[in-house]
């Protein structure tokens, strides 16, 4: 288990998120607790659904908390039965669908961090969120360290990337991944330090919606409405271009301003986003 030093998010009672178990039988929790033990999470043990979606466990848990379900951990809204659990899944249809069947190395985030014929850039995922642009990556053949500061974050990436290494369709790709919980101000610095070789920076934090979207799928609404936004973004930028020896990427939605209102060498666009990149 990884030393976690990030951001701890709390309920309305000022209480750590709770990670619950719910089955019949309340067996093979030792992973689980220690889960929760890393990232800060409080480990309750339930035993029936039933016991889940109701306003005494609101008042007891808060509205989100981990819950422990067949498909792995996954983020509730105990006020909503009907959304699913938001689970970091890198077996999951949609994303092999991506990597078997979408532009390979004539995506817009290939050739954003420079996927040559042969150039596989090792890359450090500064933002790594839910892992999504991180699976594409290493699928296409890249190395990469995905930094992460939210402990409810690291908790659901540490749950996918474990399923992940078992399943025969992702193992190989999530054997290029390695999650380094924390701050990435603080873990560029020390990857600097220790003069790591690193090709490629990649950012890509959150931006405030121009308007209520009714694009953003409700489960990722979840997930936006308990991280807020980052708006210390622009302190990833220094160290970032300190420690890529070839680029760093950083990923917007095409309203949003330069990180450090810093021009970049070129920029890759997209109907929603675009990719700012700083070449060294
Ligand atoms: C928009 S999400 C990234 C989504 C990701 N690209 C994906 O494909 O799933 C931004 C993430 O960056 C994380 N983050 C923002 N600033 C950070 C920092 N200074 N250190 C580590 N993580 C950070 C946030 O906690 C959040 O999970």
């Amino acid at each position: 288990m990884p030393d976690f030093s990030g951001r701890v998010l709390h309920n309305a009672a000022g209480k750590p998120l709770s990670l619950i178990k719910f089955n019949d039988v309340l067996s093979d929790i030792k992973n689980l607790k220690a889960l929760a033990s890393t990232y800060q999470l409080e480990f309750v043990g339930l035993q029936q659904l039933a016991a889940i979606y109701t306003d005494k466990a609101v008042n007891q848990f808060g509205q989100y908390a981990l819950v422990s379900v067949d498909e792995g951990v996954g983020l509730v809204d105990l006020r909503d039965p009907k959304l699913l659990p938001l689970c970091v899944d890198f077996a999951a249809d949609a994303l092999l669908y991506r990597k078997d069947k979408g532009g390979g190395k004539n995506e817009a985030i290939a050739k954003a961090v420079g996927i040559k014929s042969t150039l596989r850039p090792s890359v450090v995922d500064a933002t790594a969120g839910l892992g999504t642009d991180s699976f594409i990556l290493a699928s296409l053949g890249c190395q990469v360290t995905l930094l992460e500061r939210t402990n409810i974050v690291c908790a659901l990436l540490h749950d996918g990337l474990d399923r992940g290494s078992e399943d025969v369709q992702s193992r190989d790709i999530v054997a290029r991944m390695k999650l380094l919980p924390g701050n990435a101000v603080e873990r560029l610095q020390e990857l600097i330090e220790q003069k790591q070789e690193v090709d490629v920076v990649y950012l890509d934090p959150m931006f405030p919606h121009k308007k209520k979207s009714a694009a953003v799928k409700k489960p990722m609404k979840m997930f936006q409405t308990l991280l807020g936004h980052d708006a210390d973004a622009d302190d990833l930028l220094t160290p970032a271009l300190s420690l890529a020896a070839k680029r760093v990427v950083v990923k917007r939605p095409n309203y949003a301003p330069f990180l450090q209102d810093k021009a970049p060498t070129m920029q890759i666009k997209g109907k929603k986003h675009r990719f700012d990149v700083y070449l060294r």
